[in-house]
């Protein structure tokens, strides 16, 4: 699959771009012309990442549970025309097992998060013409079994997309969400589904009957960050062949 779509001279930063479904997005706004800037918390990732992503690209090492963090990478980068949020955590527990600071790590990565690295970018982006992307999950509109803290935690992603498409669409600054089904080769799917029974039950329950390639929420990416979508903001965009449609027919509590 090629890149449709020309970025050359646009800025791009991706929060969480350093592997799995962001690096694909990052790596297709790259082949789209972009310059593209990635942060997250493993300095050798940030490397290996920023090695595939071309000319002028730039990493960051940071938490973004770290506001100040996120602020002085932000500030560095400088002018931004595309700002995706994708950095996140994960591991299927049962709420009645999981230890406070473990449901408290999921939403602090996932929601607390995408909020420091909002807050931060904000002043960077362009204005008017900028747009800011969510990687959200079907898990933010499904409730799944021994997934309480990534429902709760994406659920506000989803809502904090809503929110800020209201208070920064008069500044021109688009903001949306892609919900991703389950993608092929990503730390996410293999956390959830681990073996390869797993692998083929999800595979069953999603309606094109096949998983998702990084690089087609990279293409959704792209449209959504595209003038094609310049009247689309405050949306979810489901790229998931069909999941969220069932009803993301998936029981964790059954997958070995
Ligand atoms: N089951 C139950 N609790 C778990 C767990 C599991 N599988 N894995 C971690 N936890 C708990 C820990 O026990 C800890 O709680 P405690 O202090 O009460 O013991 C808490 O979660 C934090 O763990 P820690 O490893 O210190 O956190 P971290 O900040 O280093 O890592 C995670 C955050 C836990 C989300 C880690 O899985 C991570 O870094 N994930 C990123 C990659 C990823 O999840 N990719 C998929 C994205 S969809
Ligand atoms: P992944 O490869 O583990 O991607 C997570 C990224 O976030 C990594 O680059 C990781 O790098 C970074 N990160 C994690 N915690 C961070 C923190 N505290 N601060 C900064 N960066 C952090 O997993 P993935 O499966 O591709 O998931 C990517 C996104 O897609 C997530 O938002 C996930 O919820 C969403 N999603 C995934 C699937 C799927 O099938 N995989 C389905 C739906 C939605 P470091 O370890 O270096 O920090």
């Amino acid at each position: 699959m090629r890149a449709t779509f020309d970025f050359n001279g646009a800025r791009v930063f991706v929060f969480g771009g350093t592997s799995g479904i962001n690096l694909g997005v990052a790596q297709c706004f790259a082949r789209a012309g972009a310059t593209v800037g990635v942060a997250s918390r493993s300095q050798d990732k940030v490397d290996a990442a920023v090695a595939t992503l071309g000319a002028g690209a730039k990493g960051y090492a940071l938490d973004v549970r770290d506001p100040e963090a996120a602020a002085e990478a932000m500030a560095d980068w400088g002018e931004t025309d595309v700002l995706i949020s994708g950095a996140a955590g994960n591991f299927p527990a049962p709420a009645v097992a999981m230890s406070p600071n473990g449901f408290k790590s999921v939403v602090d990565i996932d929601l607390l998060g995408s909020f420091h690295v909002m807050k931060a970018a904000f002043p960077h982006l362009k204005k008017p013409g900028s747009t800011v992307i969510h990687i959200s999950a079907p898990q933010a509109q499904v409730a799944m079994a021994m997934q309480s803290h990534v429902c709760a935690a994406k659920a506000g992603v989803d809502m904090l997309t809503k929110c800020l498409a209201l208070e920064w669409g008069p500044a021109g600054v688009r903001v949306n969400a892609s919900s991703p089904g389950p993608i092929d080769n990503t730390e996410g799917r293999d956390r959830l589904a681990p073996s390869e029974e797993a692998k083929a039950a999800v595979t069953k329950s999603v309606p094109l009957r096949r998983h998702g390639q990084a690089e087609e929420i990279g293409q959704a990416c792209l449209w959504l960050a595209s003038d094609a979508a310049a009247y689309v903001s405050g949306a979810i965009l489901p790229v998931d062949g069909g999941w969220l449609a069932a009803g993301v027919p998936l029981d964790l509590t059954k997958m070995g």
